[in-house]
């Protein structure tokens, strides 16, 4: 049984995420969409809101599940006996951060990480981007998944 996990702010899920889950979720046994609280930054939604979301447009992926954690993602790995993370590179600019952490995982508790190279659609998108463009009134529909759209531009109206 490989269970990997996707981790990740998702805040919100975009295209981009959505698109590496769903190849995920055809190579694997089960897939974990971890929502991860990262200190670091600001968000927008709240994780109960992160993971609603999350698995209204998930709801499809039968093998696919939506969790949370506010600790380090090799805890949470070694607690649910999941051996490797699954994380999109979209270009060169991802690489090193995403190099480092992977290294610090596997030096931590042996954890490995797989990448995808994020479909090259995706490859300019992020959340932070989507919050901006809709902060400034543009069109996000083709960034996250219609159900989305309105939420995010409520989430900002009322931030
Ligand atoms: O979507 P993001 O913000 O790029 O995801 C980064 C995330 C949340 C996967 C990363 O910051 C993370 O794993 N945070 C959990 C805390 C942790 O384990 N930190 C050490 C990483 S080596």
């Amino acid at each position: 049984m490989k269970k990997v996990v996707c981790p990740g702010s998702f805040d919100p899920i975009t295209f981009g995420h959505l698109d590496i889950i769903k190849r995920a979720s055809s190579l694997f046994d089960e897939v974990v969409v971890a929502v991860l609280v990262n200190k670091t930054k600001k968000s927008l939604f709240t994780v109960d809101d992160r993971m609603e979301m999350i698995r209204e447009v998930t709801a499809e992926y039968k093998n696919v599940t939506v969790a949370s954690w506010s600790g380090l993602l090799v805890d949470y790995c070694e607690e649910n006996k999941i051996q490797a993370i699954v994380k999109g590179l979209r270009a060169v600019t991802d690489f090193d951060y995403e190099l480092q952490m992977s290294q610090m995982n596997l030096q931590l508790k042996g954890v490995e990480t797989l990448f995808m190279s994020t479909a090259p659609a995706h490859s300019f998108l992020s959340s932070s981007l989507v919050k901006e463009i809709a902060a400034y009134d543009g069109d996000i529909s083709g960034y996250v998944p219609a159900q989305l759209v309105e939420r995010v531009k409520s989430a900002l109206s009322n931030n």
